[in-house]
């Protein structure tokens, strides 16, 4: 075997260098003492209470009194989804009062929600954030919803959610930070720290849930809450990495997934939840499960029945049941029939009070209140606008026509251009669309006036079959000097449940826009989707195409400033864009192959001639008829002005084990606009004790650059952020040779390599 290093703790930290990890989380012999006093005199009744999540948003009237009374004998920890009641809107200091008054043990209730990008002022989708490649931006949104949260006395999120998402047809991939590793932990870790902030005591901070624990990103097809086979090695180095980073930050609790793991329900799965989590990592916050998942085994397969199913579970790791009660009905009998241990119940109540405490719920149980100052005000407001502009990606932009100017006349043009509700993305359970802004109205606004602007939206949804509209929209397109198409899909079609097998533009969107582009005028395509589409021929007719992804509340304003050029597009694209369905999974950092393809050594579909020899139009891995070149790659988009990357420098040659290199590029903007550029840096680690990826994001910074000005960019890398899990599950960095580059994404690039002796 080669010679290694192996080390472990170092690296999680490294990977996420540039913020400070939470110190709070460090154990405090003083809050241990607390839960003793706490645990020492709790009947079994309470302690099994403690592990109790119920889903205050399936009651209805008559349920109430006996779930106060519930509450009133200690038999529930925490609530969710306390807002979506039909009968009980904002019961938070009701339920909360009963508990911390008339409980036995006066334990607080913890309360969560799926606050995932904005409570009431919505910030774009996580995609789209992960999309600014700015921790800022994505830390500051945490931060503002968890504010605003706080105000109803929701203290628990159900984020970051850091699964690494490589399908597109997977709607949940709306959810996600991307498919790269780094970038993901990087971004959970910053979305963890504006939630729970360095005091979590503090009243507005909230306790985030990574989730799904794991592997939930890697269902088969894209279906969800369906199968996963992630061999261990891939699983530590791509899925669990930001998990780590996360509890390495100070997480303070963990969702489990719906999938299967390797063929264990990722609810009852020992290895992750017990050996990975708690031996390994030393997690000592608590697990929930997903909602109803603790029943769901039984479909699965794998529990005969809910007893069977509440013992699974309760030693598989989970701490807290979401909405199911089989821990409140069956574990007395399976303690009893010593199937499960009091030590372990105690284990999960110890965690569930954990929690509590450093949330500080005994100090500040109630709502904060203050809605009226708090919600939606200015301040938070100017936030979203500012992420979602950072969120755009420019993926085309021919004979420059972005960024549009005032005189023209513009025809807008497309389902999404005024759809308030549309705009805000997925799990939006408190955001409404009375408070969004749509692109429309910003327009009038910004113009002055709307005597520049025909509309015509052509189709009235983003699935409309109905081509009725079409002939005023192509009138519209023909009066004007520039189309404006505002298209995509609808916020219901990506999400949890929401799987697409045909990413295309949904209804007769490619219909319409073949219309308009008929028409010669240059046509500008605007994207709002959770997930990358397949674009066709579409691409080819737009004379520039803007990714807007879902962008939230302020998502018209926001387009507005960038498509006039207010300010210019930084977005870079957080995951690989296909060219069509047919090349899922497509990620960039896939592990070498033995015949890599290039653009010579096979031949395309249509020019293999008939009946020639097999082997003749070339092997390699490719597809005949997408190529082996994604549509757009990893780390792409454009600006309104263009760099140039110079002078790869790097320290040395060759470094030693547990040494530093450093690597510099000079970038310049050698446009007329100042803008920001994302400079990447990748490795390769070439031979390896199991095979490397092709290329892997080790770093990136962002710079603003003037017109003509040039700045040179240096990244420090440490060997030990070239470690991996070997054939013997070590995490190690191997000596030899690697590349290097310095780059705008994750195809192109000034490219080196470097030696680790
Ligand atoms: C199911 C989803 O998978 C999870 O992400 C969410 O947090 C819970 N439901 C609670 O709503």
């Amino acid at each position: 075997m080669k010679k290694f290093a192996c080390r472990c703790l170092r690296m999680s930290l490294l990977m996420v260098a540039a913020l400070n990890p939470l110190v709070y989380a460090a154990p405090d012999p003083a809050l241990e003492k607390q839960i003793d006093e706490l645990l020492a005199n709790m009947s079994l009744t309470e302690k099994i209470g403690q592990t109790q999540l119920r889903d205050w948003g399936t009651y209805a009237e008559k349920d109430m009194p006996a779930i106060k009374q519930a509450v009133r004998d200690g038999k529930i920890g925490g609530f969710l989804n306390v807002t979506m009641s039909s009968v009980n809107k904002y019961a938070f200091e009701e339920l909360q009062r009963i508990a911390v008054e008339e409980s036995p043990k006066k334990i607080p209730l913890i309360f969560g929600q799926d606050v995932i990008h904005g409570y009431k002022t919505i910030f774009p989708i996580p995609l789209g954030q992960a999309a600014s490649w700015n921790a800022d931006i994505v830390k500051q949104g945490a931060r503002i919803a968890a504010e605003e949260a706080t105000t109803d006395g929701i203290r628990w999120t159900f984020a970051p959610m850091i699964d690494i998402a490589r399908d597109p047809r997977w709607g949940r991939i709306a959810e996600s930070l991307g498919e790269d590793p780094y970038l993901a932990s990087l971004l959970g870790v910053a979305m963890t720290e504006g939630f729970q902030t360095e005091d979590p005591t503090d009243p507005t901070a909230m306790a985030a849930s990574a989730k799904h624990f794991v592997g939930y990103g890697a269902t088969e097809g894209g279906r969800d809450y369906n199968t996963a086979y992630v061999p261990e090695g891939l699983l530590r180095d791509v899925y669990l990495r930001p998990f780590k980073a996360n509890v390495d930050a100070g997480l303070m609790t963990i969702m489990s997934s719906y999938n299967t793991l390797n063929d264990i329900p990722a609810t009852a799965n020992k290895f992750t939840l017990k050996k990975i989590l708690r031996d390994e990592w030393k997690f000592d916050g608590f697990v929930v499960s997903d909602w109803n998942a603790v029943m769901e085994m039984i479909p699965h397969g794998f529990a005969a029945d809910a007893k069977h199913a509440a013992e699974l579970a309760a030693n598989g790791g989970i701490d807290f049941e979401m909405h199911t009660d089989t821990f409140e009905k069956y574990l007395p009998e399976l303690i009893k029939e010593g199937k499960f241990s009091e030590a372990d119940l105690n284990t999960a109540v110890r965690n569930m009070l954990r929690i509590k405490l450093r949330l500080g719920l005994w100090d500040n149980p109630y709502p904060r209140g203050n809605r009226e100052q708090v919600l939606l005000n200015e301040k938070f407001l100017a936030a979203a606008e500012t992420a979602a502009e950072e969120s755009f990606v420019l993926l085309k932009n021919d004979k420059k026509i972005l960024p549009l100017n005032k005189k023209q006349t513009i025809a807008v043009i497309g389902p999404l251009a005024d759809a308030p509700f549309e705009q805000l993305g997925t799990w939006i359970y408190d955001g409404e669309k009375k408070d969004t802004r749509t692109f429309l109205p910003a327009l009038k606004k910004y113009l002055g006036n709307d005597k520049n602007i025909i509309v015509a939206p052509g189709v009235s949804y983003s699935r409309d079959k109905s081509t009725a509209g079409f002939a005023a929209a192509v009138a519209a397109a023909k009066k004007a000097d520039v189309i404006l198409y505002v298209g995509g899909e609808e916020s219901v079609l990506s999400g949890e449940g929401h799987s697409r097998g045909d990413i295309r533009l949904p209804g007769v969107q490619q219909e319409l826009i073949a219309q308009l582009a008929a028409t010669g005028k240059p046509l500008v395509q605007v994207i709002m989707a959770g997930r990358t589409i397949q674009l066709d021929q579409t691409l080819e007719q737009s004379t520039a195409l803007l990714m807007a992804w879902h962008p939230g509340t302020m998502g018209g304003p926001a387009l507005v400033d960038v498509l006039y050029g207010e300010v210019s597009p930084v977005g870079r694209l957080p995951l690989t864009w296909p060219i069509a369905v047919g090349q899922i999974p497509y990620y960039y950092n896939h592990m070498a192959t033995g015949r890599p393809a290039t653009d010579k050594n096979y031949t395309r579909i249509d020019k293999i001639e008939q009946g020639v020899f097999q082997h003749q139009p070339g092997n390699s891995s490719n597809l005949l008829d997408y190529g082996h070149k994604p549509q757009f790659p990893f780390g792409y988009g454009l600006t309104y002005t263009t760099f140039t990357y110079d002078n790869l420098q790097i320290s040395a040659k060759e470094i030693g084990l547990g040494k530093t290199l450093t690597a510099s590029a000079v970038i310049k903007n050698t446009g007329k606009v100042a803008a920001t550029e994302v400079v990447q840096l990748y490795v390769q680690d070439i031979i390896g004790d199991v095979t490397r990826p092709v290329r892997e994001l080790k770093n990136f910074q962002r710079v603003f650059l003037k017109p003509g000005e040039s700045q040179k960019v240096t990244f420090t890398l440490h060997t030990d952020e070239l470690a991996f899990h070997n054939q013997a599950m070590q995490l190690v960095t191997e000596p030899g040779q690697f590349n290097l580059w310095i780059a705008p994404n994750a195809e192109e690039g000034l490219q080196t390599s470097f030696m680790v002796k």
